[in-house]
């Protein structure tokens, strides 16, 4: 439980994309839990060429309420990032009900792994469509309720992918890799206007989405260990709560000098370059 002294998000206002489950949810918990009026969105459907179930609309709803129990306002949205009209309803919306938006995670995100022969147009613009041009939308309609209040904190959720190659993922990393370039070129656009913008890479995370691609590639030892193999830091497990450790400084004014730069949040792996 949190102290009052520490709830210092009291009185901004959060939307966290993909944030019905996993590091969406767990960044949602850790703002609302230091007293952020949180909105969650989610898709709530599943997409073709993802080898794994997204959340539901009974997940949304499990959320709202466990975020709600902690005492904050929270919202959950059923929206597709992909889409820019669901997007600017969506932001419209919850501007509205909080009468402002002080912090967007732009979380949402697939993976998919394909040999490059493989990748269907389909899979290519799923994943490009959800990582990449989702955080666009996002933060073309979420930019202009910060500059009129002239601040605001933007959180892209980028990957180790977004840094180097990783295998069976070109259209992965060719996201993730857009994703650290929008921010910087963002931030670049925003500063005059108070606006930090920054960027994630997780290493991996425990996660639904890795037992998915375990299925894919038929993969029968311990998931997790196969992904991290590239991590330093091998006798722990990097968990969604490391990733809202990360964000919630990046959010704060805490970290008011740092934009346009990249945390990798990866357990080394990107230190062996
Ligand atoms: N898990 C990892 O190892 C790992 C590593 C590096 C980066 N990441 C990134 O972290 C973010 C969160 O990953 P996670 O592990 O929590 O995955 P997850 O699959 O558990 O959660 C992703 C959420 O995004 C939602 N979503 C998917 N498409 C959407 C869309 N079009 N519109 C709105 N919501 C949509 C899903 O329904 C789900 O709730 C993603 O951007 C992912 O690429 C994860």
């Amino acid at each position: 439980m949190v102290e009052e002294t520490q709830r210092y998000f009291k009185g901004k206002t959060a939307l966290i994309t993909g944030g019905a489950r996993n590091i969406g949810l767990a960044i949602a918990r850790d703002l609302a839990s230091r007293g952020a009026s949180v909105a969650i969105v989610d898709i709530c459907h599943d997409l073709d060429t993802v080898p794994y179930c997204l959340s539901t609309e009974a997940d949304l709803d499990n959320s709202v309420k466990e975020l709600s129990a902690l005492g904050v306002k929270a919202v959950g949205l059923t929206c597709d990032v992909r889409n820019e009209n669901q997007v600017q309803n969506t932001i419209d919306r919850v501007a509205e009900e909080f009468g402002k938006l002080d912090i967007l995670v732009n979380n949402a995100g697939i993976i998919s792994l394909f040999p490059l022969k493989e990748i269907t147009e389909k899979a290519w613009d799923e994943v490009l469509d959800v990582c990449l041009k989702g955080t666009f939308f996002c933060c073309k309609y979420a930019v202009p309720y910060m500059v009129e209040r002239k601040y605001g904190k933007i959180v892209n959720i980028s990957s180790v992918a977004g840094l180097r190659g990783l295998g069976l993922s070109i259209h992965y990393a060719a996201a993730k890799h857009g994703v650290i370039g929008l921010t910087k070129a963002l931030a670049m656009e925003v500063a005059d206007h108070n606006i930090n913008v920054n960027a994630i890479c997780p290493g991996t995370v425990e996660s639904p989405m890795l037992e998915g691609l375990a299925s894919q590639i038929e993969l029968e030892k311990d998931t997790y260990e196969h992904f991290s193999k590239g991590h330093l830091i091998k006798d722990r497990r990097i968990t969604p709560q490391d990733i809202a450790n990360a964000v919630r400084w990046l959010a704060s004014d805490e970290s008011r000098f740092l934009t346009g730069t990249v945390i990798n949040v990866d357990a080394g792996w990107t230190a062996r370059g």
